[in-house]
């Protein structure tokens, strides 16, 4: 393990106005998107759809890295250049998904465990000759009635810290991701109750494992209401409670945090990263993004599949990575939105 070539790698994952384009939704995920806007479920138009993604000219002025699923690392834009190649050469870091998804935790139907740590190993490998510089695991838990247990915390916590070794060894920054789902209508006191307990977990195991925490980026979810919930915090709060519980539980030798949008629409995303950034509050790490559905949802239903339209969903998947970046510095604000529109 390089220490000093990982750390950079993770500082440059977070650089300052910078963020990382999540496109590595598995087929059933971006299938089931492209069914919905009816958009045939080809790996030639999934091909097409993230050859317009990262095309999009200036991309990389906001975006640092972008998270690739197996088939895409394999895949070349359409010119012609391996998706890994071409990112690099445009200023932007490939990375790869190399979770296996999250199944029922046995004993425990209604929690997730996420599966992937076989012949990790050699994945890892294989991903680095492929280009791969950083990977990313997901693990989920969900807010409900008598859960999370401390069963599904902890084998999630544990699977995150065995993956965040391994791909260290293997000369790839580990995206270390336990998203506390935004379902059901809890507020934002249980979320913060129960995303506190995760992430200090989750540090208790990756410091366990010996994890080197200068060479990881952590992907949190945000402490917010429920999606359900009747009265829903403002942003401010959002902001003030996220910090909160990250600077509680976040060891400040971690380089960065890139969130994930989970369900939040793109403007909420952008107004809550921006309000993170705007506290006035000193931060030890960086805070900045790692959306998938708030920078690509609005592109894709531009697109349709449709090549006459490349033009202006590219236009959109630049506006939403700007808007990002600007959060990222705590400079977005209402005014650019209504300006654009
Ligand atoms: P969302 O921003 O759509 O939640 O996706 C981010 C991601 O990579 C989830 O693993």
């Amino acid at each position: 393990m390089n220490a000093e070539e990982l750390s950079k790698i993770a500082n440059a994952m977070v650089a300052p106005g910078r963020g990382i384009l999540a496109m590595d939704e598995s087929h059933p995920t971006c299938n089931g998107r492209f069914e919905k806007l009816g958009i045939a479920t080809t790996e030639e138009m999934r091909q097409a759809y993230r050859d317009m993604l990262v095309t999009a000219p200036g991309l990389s002025d906001y975006i640092s890295g972008a998270i690739l699923f197996d088939e895409t690392i394999r895949q070349k834009t359409l010119d012609g250049t391996p998706f890994p190649e071409f990112l690099s050469k445009n200023g932007i870091i490939p990375g790869i998904k190399v979770d296996a998804g999250a199944k029922v935790l046995a004993g425990h139907e209604s929690e997730k465990v996420t599966e992937g740590l076989d012949g990790l190993r050699e994945r890892f490998a294989e991903y680095h000759k492929l280009g791969a510089r950083f990977s990313k695991w997901r693990a989920v838990i969900t807010i409900g009635e008598h859960i999370p247990s401390w069963a599904c915390i902890e084998a999630n916590a544990h699977g995150l810290a065995r993956y965040a070794l391994l791909s260290q060894e293997a000369g790839i920054v580990p995206i270390v991701e336990p998203e506390v789902l935004m379902d059901g209508d809890h507020s934002i006191e249980r979320c913060y109750e129960v995303t506190e307990l995760t992430q200090r977990i989750v540090f208790q195991q990756l410091r366990n494992q010996g994890v080197l925490l200068e060479g990881m980026v952590l992907k949190p979810s945000m402490v917010i209401s429920g999606a359900m919930a009747k009265n829903r915090a403002d942003a401010k709060a959002v902001a003030k409670q996220t910090v909160r519980c990250l600077l509680n539980t976040v060891p400040a030798a971690v380089p960065g945090l890139a969130f994930l949008s989970g369900g939040q629409s793109d403007e909420e995303a952008s107004s809550h990263l921006n309000a993170m950034n705007a506290l006035g509050v000193q931060l030890p790490w960086a805070l900045t993004f790692s959306y998938g559905r708030a920078l690509q949802q609005t592109a894709m239903k531009t697109w349709k599949g449709d090549n006459a339209n490349i033009d202006k969903a590219q236009q959109t998947i630049l506006w939403r990575a700007k808007c990002n970046g600007s959060a990222a510095l705590g400079k977005y604000s209402d005014a650019m939105e209504q300006q654009a529109a």
